[in-house]
């Protein structure tokens, strides 16, 4: 390995074994034997082989990679930054996988046309980076052939954590109205090369917006999708994280200062959720109103989840027809 090709080790997630026996990073997450790679699998009835995959939000290429690895016949890994895209880069160069291919692109921007339809759509720690999940998914809907796979946070009804607003806020789509909280992303004054190292968090825009469990759901199902499940983590599972930061339950109005300076807090909203699960405490962070509201009302409590899979089953699986494959500008 080249000199610069080192300095992109170690990388900031994903653990993955390169061919001199070496590893990508200590720790993290072991894409070739997580959660999710195995309900992919399961999902897809025990094999990949055949099967293209789409990796919307691909950070360093580890779940690209390990799609691959367990027989997916394609696998795009779709990225916004630069800098991760450089990390996925040092994986195919190093793993020289065939089905492995690596496209910059913005997750908002997706479209049938331009990427592709896939049998499995693969947005892990992604969904809940956007402000505008609805126009995401209804841009998803049309190129997921078989299931789409969401790792994603929700927005817990009664209880705000890491940097989401206190104050339920509503999302107007299509005529619709569906619930969540605003999460500070970063500052909006950041430029670009910052954004850029900043490589876990949202790119353009500065908040997003986490829908509630029952609004994800009423969503797809608004936008088309035929079912819906989900898979618990159990806790202290291998895949699973410990908790960080408080979590606090309000339904009092906070400013936007407010919501940065949780995010601030809790590293601008940029931590991959994989299931983590939090007991409650009061909040630190809220409006002096919503630390009013708490004392002594929320104990004991425990949030079970606050992030969740979901696996999401496209209406017609394979009869819609294949649209055109990538086009070579949107390569790398
Ligand atoms: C929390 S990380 C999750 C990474 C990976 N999918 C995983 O589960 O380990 C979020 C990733 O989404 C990327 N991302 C954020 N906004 C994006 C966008 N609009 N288009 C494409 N990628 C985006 C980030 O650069 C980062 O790599």
């Amino acid at each position: 390995m080249g000199t610069e090709s080192a300095s992109l080790l170690p990388f900031t997630a994903h653990r993955v074994q390169l061919p001199d026996g070496s590893w990508t990073m200590e720790g993290g997450d072991d894409p070739l034997t997580a959660l999710s790679t195995a309900t992919v699998i399961r999902e897809a009835g025990g094999s990949l082989a055949g099967l293209r995959i789409l990796d919307v939000g691909c950070l360093e290429g580890g779940y690209t990679v390990a799609f691959a690895r367990h027989g997916a016949t394609e696998v795009i890994g779709l990225e916004v930054r630069a800098t991760n895209l450089a990390r996925c880069a040092l994986l195919a160069d190093e793993l020289r996988l065939p089905a492995v291919r690596f496209v910059q692109g913005d997750a908002k921007e997706l479209s049938p046309e331009t990427h592709g339809s896939f049998d499995v759509v693969f947005a892990s720690g992604l969904l809940y980076h956007l402000d505008d999940p609805y126009g995401f998914l209804a841009r998803v809907q049309p190129m997921t052939q078989r299931f789409l796979l969401l790792d994603t946070h929700i927005a817990h009804p009664t209880a705000f954590a890491h940097g989401c607003s206190p104050r339920l806020a509503s999302l107007e789509r299509d005529g619709r109205t569906y619930v969540g909280r605003v999460a500070f992303e970063y500052d909006s004054a950041l430029e670009r090369p910052a954004l850029d190292q900043l490589v876990w968090a949202s790119y353009g825009n500065p908040t997003s917006f986490w829908l509630t469990e029952d609004s994800l759901v009423a969503m797809l199902h608004d936008l088309g999708f035929a079912s819906v499940s989900k898979t618990f983590v159990p806790r202290g599972s291998a895949v699973g994280k410990p908790a960080r930061g408080s979590v606090a339950r309000s339904t009092s109005p906070a400013s936007e200062a407010d919501i940065r300076a949780q995010g601030a807090t809790d590293g601008g909203g940029a931590t991959p959720s994989r299931g983590w699960s939090a007991s409650v405490t009061p909040s630190t962070t809220g409006s002096a109103a919503s630390e009013r509201s708490l004392r002594g009302s929320i104990a004991p409590v425990i949030v079970r989840y606050l992030s969740a899979t979901f696996v999401i089953r496209s209406p017609a699986p394979d009869a819609a027809a294949r649209a055109p494959g990538p086009t070579d500008e949107s390569r790398t």
